[in-house]
């Protein structure tokens, strides 16, 4: 079953396309990849579902049949599609699980008591294995733990769909199979289905479902991970211009 279609969206920044007619089907329950070359227009794709940047042209962004176009990022979160970009959104001079909560109390459409969020943004935490890190100040947190508190906050808002940007760079080998454990977790436990922009190469062989390969910010190929990667355009395009940032 389809949750999410996309139907020519594109974007021009200043007449120059970033995201040219893009259209593409995600299957519930899917980690969906999207990979390409730095500039490919990956980021400005997501940043569009999501709400965060207007598309210049679109058939339709339908989420569970609701067309996302034009609607503002609080909407979008409320109608269950939740956002975790590379850079961790935290607030500072609170401690993980107040952080963890917010997404509780202002993720979802029903504001919910403290109290329940709290209990919420616990089970979450526990998910995620920072159960234990509950009551630390979250500037104590390094890069690994920041992006696990934001995915937190996320799945607190109790997403159907999940936006991921890059949430696993400059991560270390050790807290890289962590991650890979964690999105696993979302997907297979929790039924969440995960539409991921990412670079590492090896987590999306282990974990992408379906992977869509942009370039100059169309189309460029699109399939199962172990079909798509062998793509002698795909290969040319990463390969080519040495955009691989990971091996
Ligand atoms: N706000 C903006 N204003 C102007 N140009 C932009 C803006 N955002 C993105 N672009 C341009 O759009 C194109 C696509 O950028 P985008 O960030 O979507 O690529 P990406 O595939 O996410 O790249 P990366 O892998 O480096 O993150 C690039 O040429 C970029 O310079
Ligand atoms: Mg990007």
């Amino acid at each position: 079953m389809t949750i999410l279609t996309l139907r020519g969206v594109g974007k021009r920044f200043g007449g120059l396309p970033a995201v040219d007619d893009v259209s593409f089907e995600v299957a519930r329950g899917q980690v969906f990849a999207i990979i390409g070359p730095n500039g490919a227009g990956k980021s400005t794709l997501l940043r569009m579902i999501s709400g965060l940047t207007t598309p210049s042209t679109s058939e339709g962004i339908w989420f569970e049949g609701t067309d996302l176009t034009g609607q503002r990022p609080h909407r979008i979160r409320h109608l269950g599609v939740g956002t975790v970009l590379q850079t961790p959104r935290v607030f500072s001079s609170m401690t993980v699980l107040e952080n963890a909560a917010l997404g509780g109390i202002f993720g979802s459409a029903r504001r919910r008591a403290q109290t329940e969020a709290r209990a919420s943004a616990m089970e979450q935490l526990a998910l995620l294995d920072l159960a234990d890190k509950a009551s630390w100040d979250v500037d104590a947190l390094n890069l690994h733990h920041k992006r696990l508190l934001d995915l937190a906050r996320a799945l607190a808002g109790r997403p159907r769909l999940l936006l991921l940007d890059e949430v696993m760079a400059g991560l270390n080998p050790a807290e890289l199979e962590s991650f890979i454990a964690v999105i696993r977790r979302v997907r297979d436990e929790l039924g969440i289905t995960v539409v991921w922009v990412e670079h590492v190469m090896k987590a999306i062989n282990a974990l992408a479902d379906h992977v869509f390969v942009m370039d100059f910010g169309r189309e460029l190929a699109a399939g199962i991970p172990a079909v798509v990667m062998r793509d002698a355009r795909v290969v040319e395009a990463y390969l080519g211009r040495g955009a691989v940032r990971d091996a």
